[in-house]
């Protein structure tokens, strides 16, 4: 079959983001978009010949937009190309395929947690073999390619069955329909205790988990209900649907609330957990007690030996660079490595690929190890039902003890959605222009040690990013950065984060924004948040 080539021109505006080009559905349903930048992916990725994993977390647009790159991948001469039935595959589920099978990458269709439907956000990304995001390099040269793309390939063919199990070729490539989950459980299995986990679980531990009528419903029904034993109905919301069931499919306090409520008082669960639209990201809640990701994190490296995969230790962590501290002094007790990386899971792929860390995460509600090149939301809950089968302790009382071990570092991001861009660029223009300025001076009752913007240098291949964020270091451990989102789809995001630590076990039970309001003053004043942006308050608080 002859590929069918089409003129086009290029779209000003796909560059991609944090994690991938994120647009609203619309400026997706426009002809050409999509084609473009999946043409651009083919151009500068060498896929011809070579097996391809596909799939997404079943937002509206999901399935049509499969049809369209199928067609492509095999005009393109891909030899192979992996699906998830249904179009359905998370994202640790995707780079759990690429490891396993050893495919030359793979094609995710997400807007994460941004809301789907019709007037919601729909995205894509490339992620290379090594199963993770693609680094900058890649993402550069495939922006460039759409900037200057004068036609794709196509082929002119029916829709494909996507729904069941099955093979079939599509032009000159194979096409396999696959289980989603399968994969992906069989690799949980080896990562955790399961025998611990269902003995827990038998034991009368009461647990939700929130699906939240996004991607994980399949993978959480097959691995928490059907392996592990817990009653069916322990997942909530488990049918992924195109709008998400008109909700907000992101695992927070402010998304999750129905959720949160069952964990409150005598009467509340032990523990309940919830994941986002493509499942890579986890919220973690005990019984009256909200798990910080950033001190999930730190709890985790805690307690590395419990999981099967780690009995002699890990090697290292890493945190995004907003993320708290309080991982920094587990890793200074354990006596292994610390990495600090900008914003974004790619940045955590090249140590994990060199074997220096096991577990890494972003306060974004992000939990991963080196078992995939994504963030993990099952992950993360697994890993949490592991320890409490060990421990035996209620979360609350796991986490107060962690605390007054390591000290407590409160913790807040603030973010401000939709702010005119011009606006929030200069609000950050005007503060980078201050940093020299502001070390050894005073703020909020503190000594700044250290303010600059926020720069990296990969320890493995020397590649640089820079203007990451603003940090304003104080010396008694506390921070203020200052980030703008690369995620968000409207405006300018502006996103505050604040933290503080917090030594004396006996003054640990205040609320974060009380603990941390001396240093929220502190940023606008510095900022000049309110002048900047005409907002009075945060739209969102974590
Ligand atoms: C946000 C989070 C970041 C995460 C990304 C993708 O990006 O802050 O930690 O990696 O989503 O899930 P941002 O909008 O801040 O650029
Ligand atoms: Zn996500």
């Amino acid at each position: 079959m002859q590929p069918i080539r089409v003129q086009t021109t290029p779209f000003d505006d796909q560059k991609p983001g944090t994690s991938g080009l994120r647009k609203q559905v619309r400026v997706f349903q426009q002809p050409h978009y999509l084609e473009n930048f999946v043409q651009s992916i083919f151009d500068t990725q060498a896929l011809a010949g070579a097996t391809l994993v596909l799939g997404g977390d079943g937002r509206y647009h999901n399935r049509q937009a499969i049809q369209t790159i199928l067609r492509m991948a095999a005009a393109n001469g891909v030899a192979r190309c992996l699906v998830g039935q249904g179009g359905i595959l998370s994202t640790p589920a995707t780079s759990c395929v690429i490891r396993r099978r050893r495919t030359a990458g793979g094609i995710i269709l997400s807007a994460s947690h941004n809301p789907g439907g019709p007037d919601g956000d729909f995205g894509i990304k490339f992620n290379t073999a090594n199963g993770g995001p693609a680094p900058e390099g890649v993402t550069g040269a495939i922006y460039a390619r759409s900037r200057e793309i004068d036609h794709y390939l196509t082929l002119d063919t029916p829709d494909v069955e996507l729904d069941r199990i099955h093979q079939f070729t599509l032009g000159g490539m194979r096409v396999e329909i696959i289980d989603p989950v399968a994969d992906y459980a069989e690799l949980m299995a080896a990562q955790f205790d399961f025998e611990a986990i269902r003995a827990l679980l038998a034991g009368g531990f009461r647990m939700a988990f929130d699906a939240m009528h996004a991607v994980t419903g399949p993978y959480a029904r097959r691995i928490l209900e059907q392996q592990l034993g817990a009653p069916e109905g322990t997942v909530r919301n488990g049918e992924p649907l195109e709008d998400f069931g008109g909700g907000h499919p992101d695992p927070n306090l402010a998304h999750a609330a129905e959720l949160v409520a069952l964990t409150r008082g005598p009467e509340g669960l032990d523990f309940a957990a919830a994941s986002d639209g493509d499942g890579d990201r986890n919220m973690i809640l005990g019984r009256d007690i909200f798990v910080t990701p950033s001190d999930s994190l730190a709890i985790l490296a805690a307690n590395a030996t419990v999981f099967p995969p780690w009995r002699e230790g890990i090697p290292g962590v890493a945190r995004s660079m907003p993320t708290s501290q309080a991982v920094d002094r587990v890793a200074a007790r354990l006596g292994i490595a610390c990495y600090e990386t900008p914003t974004g899971w790619k940045f955590f792929g090249n140590l994990l690929d060199a074997g220096r860390i096991a577990f890494c995460g972003e306060e974004s509600f992000g939990t991963g190890s080196s078992h995939v090149r994504e963030k993990d939301g099952l992950w993360a809950v697994l890993a949490w039902l592991n320890l409490l089968a060990v421990r035996r302790q209620p979360v609350r009382e796991l986490v107060r003890a962690h605390w007054a071990e390591y000290g407590r570092n409160y913790y807040s991001r603030h973010d401000y959605e939709a702010v005119d861009k011009a606006a929030a660029e200069a609000l950050m223009a005007d503060l980078r222009a201050r940093l020299p300025d502001l070390a050894g001076t005073r703020l909020a009752g503190r000594v700044i040690r250290l303010a600059d913007d926020f720069s990296y240098t990969d320890p493995i291949d020397g590649s640089v990013a820079e203007r990451q964020g603003i940090r304003i270091l104080f010396e008694d451990g506390a921070r203020i950065v200052f980030r703008l989102s690369g995620t968000g789809t409207v405006g300018a995001t502006l996103r505050l984060y604040l933290e503080s630590l917090e030594t004396d076990p006996t003054a640990q039970c205040q609320d974060p924004q009380q603990a941390l309001a001396e240093l929220i003053a502190a940023a606008d004043e510095l900022a000049g948040i309110r002048r900047h942006t005409g907002r009075e308050r945060p739209d969102v608080i974590t």
